[in-house]
């Protein structure tokens, strides 16, 4: 079913029964959120080209250089460099205080003279290994041929392909905004109807399928947002063969204490977005044990509503389900 997203803000508006009952003091608080792998490489790519390309970029003649391109610096590192972690110390190492003894391009010292100290953070530095390991970074087309006569071996840069992975990014942190910004709102409402007239009124009231709409739901056509668990409550929740498959895996990296990332899947210009759903305390008044967490009355309640019900038993921090989302790029 696929739903076109103004026509969901204005029914999810008219829904939102708990929206009477607003609470604000549970707003979520906001979350400080670590840099992933690739907003940290977006980081050191753009501090990489504010701040070194200056003396090593990839564009200037061989003949025009006033130092080695950044493509010479990785291949020369990466050549000693075991592991990730080495590769960014020692870049840092250097960098933090350059001198001919440390410096590894013997060549480029004798044409360029040693790199002149600059004052630089660890932190911008490591973002720029990081960028220079994890990517291929930008290399003049002379540099290739001009390795392979110096050094012998057959060239070819390390590195995952950059554009690729930012689109990527992009649909992934759209889906993630999607996901975040609904489950705020589901969270918000519930908590203020559970609250303010108990669990009982909250199940009654709150219609948890209404989708709230975000402003980021603009550079899109048609978004369809599910949340579905391999043990439903709803029985429209239920999850696919697909699903069920990836809830497995979150619930592997939840239990691992691993921060789960996102699954996307690109097909033309749908994507389809997945991400886990996971438990608190609060969660438990409707999904932990019957007679425990959960009152006898209450279950009694869900029971009349979803007698096929399965979605029982949970302890806080497990994966209760997963948020399904699919949407289409704006052309
Ligand atoms: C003003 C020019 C200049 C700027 C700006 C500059 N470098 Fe350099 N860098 C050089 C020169 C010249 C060399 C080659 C001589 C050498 O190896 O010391 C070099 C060499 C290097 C080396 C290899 C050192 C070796 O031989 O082992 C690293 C690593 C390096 N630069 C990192 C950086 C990073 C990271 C930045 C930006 C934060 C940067 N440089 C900015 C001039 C510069
Ligand atoms: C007040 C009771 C209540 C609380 C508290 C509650 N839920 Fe639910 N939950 C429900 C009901 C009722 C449904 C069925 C909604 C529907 O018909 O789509 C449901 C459905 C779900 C679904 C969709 C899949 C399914 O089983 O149908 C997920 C995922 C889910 N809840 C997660 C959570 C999480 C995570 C929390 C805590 C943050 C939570 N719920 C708290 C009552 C509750």
């Amino acid at each position: 079913m696929k739903i076109n997203a103004l026509l969901i803000a204005v029914i999810s508006l008219s829904l939102f029964a708990c929206k009477k009952n607003n609470n604000t003091s549970y707003e979520d608080s906001s979350e400080v959120v670590e840099l992933t792998s690739q907003e940290l490489a977006e980081k050191g790519k753009k501090t990489m080209e504010n701040k070194c390309y200056l003396c090593h970029n990839p564009s200037s003649s061989e003949k025009n250089r006033v130092g080695p391109p950044m493509a010479a610096i990785k291949a020369r590192y990466l050549q000693d460099a075991s592991t990730k972690e080495e590769f960014v110390n020692s870049i840092w190492h250097f960098v933090e205080k350059p001198t001919k003894d440390k410096a590894k391009l013997k060549g480029a010292v004798k044409r360029f003279g040693v790199m002149p100290y600059q004052k630089y953070s660890q932190e911008e530095i490591e973002a720029i290994a990081h960028f220079m390991y994890e990517y291929k970074i930008e290399e003049p087309e002379w540099f290739g041929e001009h390795w392979e006569k110096n050094h012998g071996g057959e060239y070819g840069q390390k590195g995952k392909e950059w554009n690729a992975e930012e689109q990527e990014k992009d649909l992934a942190s759209i889906g993630l905004e999607y996901a975040k910004s609904t489950k705020a709102q589901l969270r918000k409402n519930l908590m203020g109807a559970m609250q303010k007239e108990g669990v009982i009124h909250a199940l009654e009231f709150c219609n948890v399928r209404a989708m709230p709409l975000t402003d980021s739901m603009a550079t899109v056509h048609n978004a369809n947002i599910k949340r579905v668990s391999d043990r439903n409550r709803n029985p429209e929740n239920k999850a696919s063969e697909k699903e069920t498959k990836y809830i497995k895996s979150f619930n592997k990296q939840i239990k691992n204490r691993e921060e789960p990332s996102p699954i996307v899947e690109q097909n033309g210009d749908q994507t389809n977005f997945y991400y886990p759903i996971v438990t608190n305390d609060m969660c438990l008044k409707c999904h932990g044990e019957v007679g425990k967490q959960i009152e006898q009355k209450t279950y009694d309640k869900i029971l009349k509503f979803y007698p096929e019900d399965k979605a029982i038993g949970y302890d806080v921090n497990q994966v209760r389900g997963i948020w399904s989302i699919e949407f289409e790029e704006k052309q």
